[in-house]
């Protein structure tokens, strides 16, 4: 059985439903919180909560009783732990969150996967540990220790206590450091749902960095891939880069949309907020010598499936 975390959350839902598809049984654990549209995260479980192989358990990550219930109760194998506080600039405004969720809640699930005696522990890290490293590509061979904002360091911390559980307890160990992931049922708090949005409604849109900024944006199903590649294979300590092999100018990505939508933005140019990186990049090279990932989606493509789904979710 594999315990999913954060299976209510754009990522958790669509392996969730590939793991089912694929003939997996999948414990999915939430919160279910509200930084986010509440109503999207139910939507999303709906397409999945009947079937057979799938339970969910509304759970809190620092809810250490109920973690232990649930370990307890069933028979977890794997573990992939996505559930995390997400964003950037809220990072800013709420603080503590980041560090019930994302460090306590880290350390608790990462606890029972050892004393479980997982066969395998993927988790969720961030492009967001490399900050404003200037070298492109991107590479986990770089220095990550001057992350831009607290969920960066956040995230920093859980490679670092991961690493550390390896060593302690030989948990087999994947981190996956993710790119910018949009896609069907996306997150409404980032760029691609956002733009979209207003594109759509005709309202402004912010244009951080003068549209300069450029991002490596990765479709989920490519992601989904490779998040089963790590499942399906234990590596003792393994760390990686989960993105696109392209980056694309803010600009350009709001052509796409323009284009994709028949509608032109309206655009608002503004400087970029300290906290945001100016370019991420990631080298998939090692992800893909390893195990065989191969992202397949470009941008074209990948918002055309976006932008079909968002029209017939919100009848716009
Ligand atoms: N989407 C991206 O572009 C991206 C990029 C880099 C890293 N990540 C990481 O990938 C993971 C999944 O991201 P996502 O985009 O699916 O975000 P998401 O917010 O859609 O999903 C995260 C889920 O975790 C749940 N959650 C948060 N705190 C919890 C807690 N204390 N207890 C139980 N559940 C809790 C939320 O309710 C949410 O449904 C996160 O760890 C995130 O940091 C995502």
């Amino acid at each position: 059985m594999i315990l999913v975390t954060g299976s209510a959350g754009f990522i958790g839902y669509h392996l969730s439903k590939h793991l089912l598809e694929r003939g997996d049984s999948v414990i999915g654990l939430d919160n279910i919180n509200d930084y986010y549209n509440v109503q999207l995260k139910q939507d999303r479980l709906k397409q999945i909560e009947d079937h057979p192989n799938f339970i969910f358990q509304k759970l809190d990550l620092c809810d250490q009783e109920g973690l232990n219930n649930l370990f307890a109760k069933n028979k977890i194998t794997r573990i992939c732990h996505l559930a995390a506080q997400v964003g950037v600039r809220y990072s800013l405004e709420n603080p503590y969150q980041y560090q019930k969720s994302n460090l306590e809640g880290f350390l608790n699930i990462i606890e029972l996967a050892r004393q479980y005696k997982a066969e395998n522990f993927v988790y969720a890290s961030s492009s967001s540990v490399y900050g404003g490293n200037k070298k492109i590509p991107f590479s986990t061979e770089d220095p990550t220790d001057n992350p831009l904002s607290f969920y960066g360091a956040t995230k920093k911390a859980n490679e670092l206590t991961a690493s550390a559980y390896h060593h302690i307890y030989g948990l087999p160990v994947t981190g996956l450091r993710f790119f910018t992931v949009y896609g069907p049922w996306g997150r409404p708090d980032m760029a691609p749902f956002i733009f979209t949005r207003k594109i759509i409604d005709g309202e402004t849109i912010d244009v951080f960095g003068h549209g300069k900024m450029k991002r490596n944006f990765t479709y989920i199903d490519d992601i989904i891939q490779g998040v089963m590649l790590c499942l399906d294979k234990p590596q003792p300590c393994a760390l990686y880069n989960i993105g696109n092999d392209r980056t694309e100018e803010l600009e350009t990505f709001i052509g796409t949309i323009e284009t994709l939508t028949g509608n032109n933005a309206v655009k608002n140019y503004t400087d970029k907020h300290s906290v945001e990186m100016t370019e991420t990049w990631a080298d998939i090279e090692p992800i893909k010598n390893d195990l065989g990932y191969r992202p397949s989606t470009n941008i074209n493509s990948g918002m055309k499936q976006f932008i079909d789904w968002y029209r017939e979710y919100f009848s716009k």
